[in-house]
């Protein structure tokens, strides 16, 4: 028995931030049922392809663990079938552009209707306002929740990070969401309609950032390494570089081998309990009591000179010596792993983060696993479906369609496509 167990998602989710949150679902043990679009289904089916003609990563790596039905839903045969599916699952999760479900006839009233115990769980660009309507991709979000702003370095553009916290992250929000109102249903019988907007999750996860454009009001922020090199502050965060987002100074620094390799670093952080440790393991001992260095508030003019000195030391051991011998001393600190790295690791592969997965027409290839653990309801990784795979069995079994109702609903809703599961 999974957490999720009995629960049945109607995913009508594309591309990555939907997906990404029936994705967990399905780990959770929910049922989740893919419609998607006659020939082409999820436009990342084709997107990024490496192989011809086969899905590509882009979508088995979002897709685990759910069944896809094929329906032409703008057909009035296959609206008919989307309408039994609404009265035959729990949660119906969509991340289309603004207005895209209420144009196919079902806006959430219609849907309260034929189901009163859905739950309706959409991910848009943005919440109700002046730009409700657009169509967001990540970047967008990364740039109107605040991420952008403030990423970089304060001499140079706004920058967008390679963690798709708009996307995957606000997946993982309207997840919490749906389990959360899935939790309410089970006391009052009730459905209801669950919102995550990609600006809205990015801010959530830039909160510490909003602290400091507040804390600014009392002056400079004195843990940005900015402000020892006595550049001015001005009335809103700046990029801070590699500085630590908390109290705790830390900066990227080069290990031995960074000439060559674009990864030989490490993120090094000077917690204060452990400042003496650090003076001893750089060769400073000194600096425990000198006044300059000895306490938090008199390092915090001096970081730059510091971590300069910590480099030194740094420059001297591969990434992973350092960890060894600063972990000896409990000095927090962190390689900066490459993606070859991380897909190579066998301790991510012992846990199950990281997995290999074998697929009909791709053959083997790595995927990321849940990365959320639950003890009693193990993630069992399973290949994304192909193209309408599972479109004939769940007419049949989820919906009751017998099999000569099943060949009109497929001659009038995808008279093109081919019977991919037949194949
Ligand atoms: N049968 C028939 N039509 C279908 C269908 C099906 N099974 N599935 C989708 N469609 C139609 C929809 O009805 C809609 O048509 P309409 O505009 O005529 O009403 C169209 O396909 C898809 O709509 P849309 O969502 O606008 O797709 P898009 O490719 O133009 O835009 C996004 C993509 C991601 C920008 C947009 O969906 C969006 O802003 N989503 C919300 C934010 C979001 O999640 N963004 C991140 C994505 S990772």
């Amino acid at each position: 028995m999974r957490a999720l167990e009995g629960v049945r998602i109607l995913d009508f989710t594309h591309v990555q931030s939907g997906p990404t949150c029936t994705q967990l679902l399905a780990w959770f043990g929910a049922d989740v049922i893919k419609v998607e679009r006659p020939g082409t289904g999820d436009i990342t089916r084709g997107q990024l392809q490496d192989i011809p003609k086969v899905d590509s990563l882009y979508f088995t790596m979002l897709n685990h663990n759910k069944r896809s039905i094929t329906l032409d839903t703008k057909h009035p045969k296959g609206n008919e079938v989307l309408e039994r599916l609404i009265g035959a699952c729990d949660v119906l999760v969509e991340n289309f552009a603004p207005g895209v479900l209420d144009r196919m006839g079902f806006p959430w009233e219609r849907i309260q209707e034929l189901n009163p115990r859905m739950i309706y769980a959409s991910i848009k660009g943005f919440g109700p306002g002046p730009y409700e309507d657009c169509k967001v991709y990540e970047n967008v979000a990364q740039c109107a929740g605040g991420s952008a702003s403030t990423t970089g370095f304060d001499d140079g553009p706004p920058l967008v990070t390679g963690a798709q916290i708009g996307d995957s992250g606000t997946g993982l929000h309207l997840a919490l969401g749906i389990v959360a109102a899935l939790y309410q249903r089970g006391r009052t019988g009730r459905g209801q309609k669950v919102l995550a907007a990609m600006q809205d999750g990015v801010l959530n996860l830039c909160r510490v950032k909003l602290r400091d454009q507040q804390r600014l009001k009392a002056g400079p922020l004195t843990e940005y390494s900015q402000y020892g090199q006595n550049i001015p502050f001005g009335d809103t965060v700046p990029r801070a570089g590699n500085d630590s987002g908390g109290g705790q100074p830390g900066w990227i620094l080069k290990c031995k081998g960074w000439e060559t390799d674009p990864n030989a670093y490490i993120y090094f952080i000077t917690q204060a309990p452990v400042w003496e440790k650090i003076c001893d393991v750089i060769g400073e001992p000194e600096w425990k009591s000198h006044p300059d260095y000895a306490t938090p508030k008199a390092r915090l003019p001096r970081l730059k000179a510091i971590f300069d000195r910590i480099q030194q030391w740094t420059m001297t051991k591969t990434k992973f010596e350092a960890m060894e011998i600063l972990n000896r001393d409990d000095i927090p600190c962190g390689p900066i792993l490459s993606m070859k790295e991380l897909a190579e690791d066998q301790s991510l592969r012992a846990t199950g983060t990281v997995v290999e997965v074998d697929h009909p027409t791709r053959g083997k290839y790595l995927t990321v696993g849940n990365p959320i653990k639950l003890s009693a309801s193990p993630a069992d990784v399973k290949r994304s479906p192909l193209l309408g795979e599972h479109t004939d069995e769940i007419l049949r079994d989820v919906l009751g369609y017998s099999g000569d109702e099943i060949a009109t609903i497929r001659e009038a809703t995808q008279p093109a496509q081919k019977r991919v599961a037949a194949e």
